[in-house]
């Protein structure tokens, strides 16, 4: 039986009030058609997933594309009825059609499973999924034939409702099966009498009824995951549902999480057993962390992998970034993208990185800069070092070698080498390589004279205000 999955994703959003496609806005760290997406490609192949896009088409298709599905264009935004018109010669070789909507993201492939199999078990030329939330203003409501038979009579819209069905509590979701002869037969019957002037594929469960045809209705598993976004304030609270989830999903693998309200987690984030995540983290995008870490409060980590038993340090942001098992980070460091931070290494506080390899047990722990650097292992960069990687015009790199000891308040410009084991002074202006086992010194000599300053004293006057302070 062939099976196409149609994801209706071309409306403006209005009542977003943005001028990004609401489709595009994201919740759980990635857009809400791509959530939608996720799941329909779980029940069939992309091929046979066919999004319609409209508003802002080029920038939903380009963001989508990785995805593999097809693009139907719906010019113009005419309703969700005439959404599906537009994609008919795309599915015309398909016996029936799922119908998702992209601004409904938190849609479980399980549950869309269990609307095509009731569909086709049942016969039906349209199956509705329903659910009863708490709140069912503005959503379409259901009118059954009769309390308990799984027949409707017509789904109608929150605007259309006389006051009798104001009391309905059960919701259209806008997620159906339709067996494709019959929708595109009178699917031409659809009309824009109504208080938007819009082609609503609601009214294909009356005008199905009236031909005779079968519409029932499934109720979803809960009410939560047909959910959808058309304000601001309702997609802060799928995002927040979404991290949640996202959350209950790590603790139940072993994860502690101390306050899980309050961290912010990507959906795609991965966490090892007996790691523990303090309050106010967040780790975005396709971040991996290993076992037996702590990452702790106000930490950011987007992209990057974190293997076991690192401790991430208060208020540390960490990008694109890789970390090998014992790292010690921050408080306060910031890895930006391209670090590789050793094994055992430790990176302390207002420490930024960038395009680093760091070899294993090195150290820099305060006050340093280290960019397009090549360091090994157990270095020991001092305490206000600073790679200078950029001469206004070019990049160049660093080279440190295993073994070197480079001493507090150190400037290395580079391109530059320095040898194994080397040893930097502090305070040096380091311009040229240093060979292995060299002590190098660039720094002006001190001058100290004795006695000066009581030969001086009385010939220079404190400025007036310098000693009346308040
Ligand atoms: C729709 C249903 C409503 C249901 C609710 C569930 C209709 C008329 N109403 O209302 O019964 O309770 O979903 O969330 O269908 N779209 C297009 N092209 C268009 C118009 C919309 O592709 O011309 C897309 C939108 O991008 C969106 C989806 O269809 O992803 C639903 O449209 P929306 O305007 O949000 O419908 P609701 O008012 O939420
Ligand atoms: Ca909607």
């Amino acid at each position: 039986m062939r099976i196409a999955i149609v994801i209706m994703a071309a409306g403006k959003g209005t009542r977003l009030k943005s001028k990004r496609a609401k489709v595009l806005h994201q919740i759980g760290g990635k857009p809400l058609l791509e959530h939608v997406i996720s799941a329909a490609r779980q029940i069939v192949p992309p091929q046979d997933i066919f999004v319609i896009v409209g508003h802002q088409a080029g920038a939903v298709q380009a963001e989508m594309a990785h995805t593999g599905v097809n693009f139907v264009l719906q010019s113009e935004q005419r309703g969700t009825g005439h959404a599906i018109l537009c994609a008919r010669q795309a599915v015309h070789g398909y016996e029936h059609i799922l119908v998702l909507s992209g601004d409904v993201p938190l849609l479980e492939a399980q549950t869309i499973a269990q609307l095509r199999d009731f569909h086709i078990a049942e016969h039906a030329a349209m199956t509705i999924l329903t659910a009863v939330p708490e709140n069912p203003f503005g959503y379409g409501r259901i009118l059954r034939k009769s309390a308990n038979s799984p027949e409707v009579a017509a789904i109608v819209e929150q605007k259309a409702l006389t006051s009798a069905q104001e009391k309905i509590g059960e919701i259209n979701s806008g997620i159906y099966a339709f067996s494709t002869k019959p929708l595109f037969e009178h699917i031409q019957e659809l009309s824009t009498n109504n208080a938007h002037g819009e082609y609503y594929l609601t009214d294909m469960a009356r005008i199905l009824v009236e031909e005779g045809e079968r519409v029932i209705a499934l109720q979803a598993p809960s009410a939560t995951q047909v959910l959808g976004a058309n304000t601001l304030a309702e997609l802060a609270s799928l995002d927040a549902e979404i991290r949640l989830a996202t959350a209950r999903r790590l603790m139940a693998s072993g994860v502690t999480i101390y306050r899980p309200e309050t961290t912010v987690l990507d959906a795609d984030v991965e966490v090892a057993p007996d790691t523990i995540i303090e309050p106010f983290v967040q780790l975005l995008g396709h971040t991996r962390i290993g076992e037996g870490c702590r990452i702790r409060s106000y930490s950011v980590i987007e992209n990057s992998t974190l293997e076991n038993h690192v401790l991430v340090r208060q208020g540390c942001v960490i990008l694109d970034s890789h970390v090998r098992a014992g790292a010690l980070i921050g408080p306060y460091a910031h890895l930006r993208p391209g670090s590789e931070i050793g094994e055992e290494a430790h990176i302390g506080n207002f420490v930024e990185t960038k395009k680093v390899r760091l070899g294993k047990g090195s150290k820099a722990n305060h006050l340093t800069y280290l960019g397009d650097a090549e360091i090994g292992s157990g270095v020991n960069i001092g305490a206000g070092t600073i790679t200078c990687n950029y001469d206004g015009t070019s990049k160049h790199r660093t080279l440190i070698e295993d073994g070197v000891f480079v001493g507090s308040d150190s400037t290395l410009v580079a391109p530059i080498v320095i040898g194994r084991g080397a040893y930097i002074a502090a305070a040096s202006c380091i311009t040229e390589d240093v060979p292995e086992d060299a002590l190098a010194l660039g720094r002006a000599r001190q001058t100290t004279k004795p006695g000066w300053v009581s030969a001086h004293r009385g010939t220079r006057q404190p400025a007036k205000d310098a000693v009346k302070g308040s």
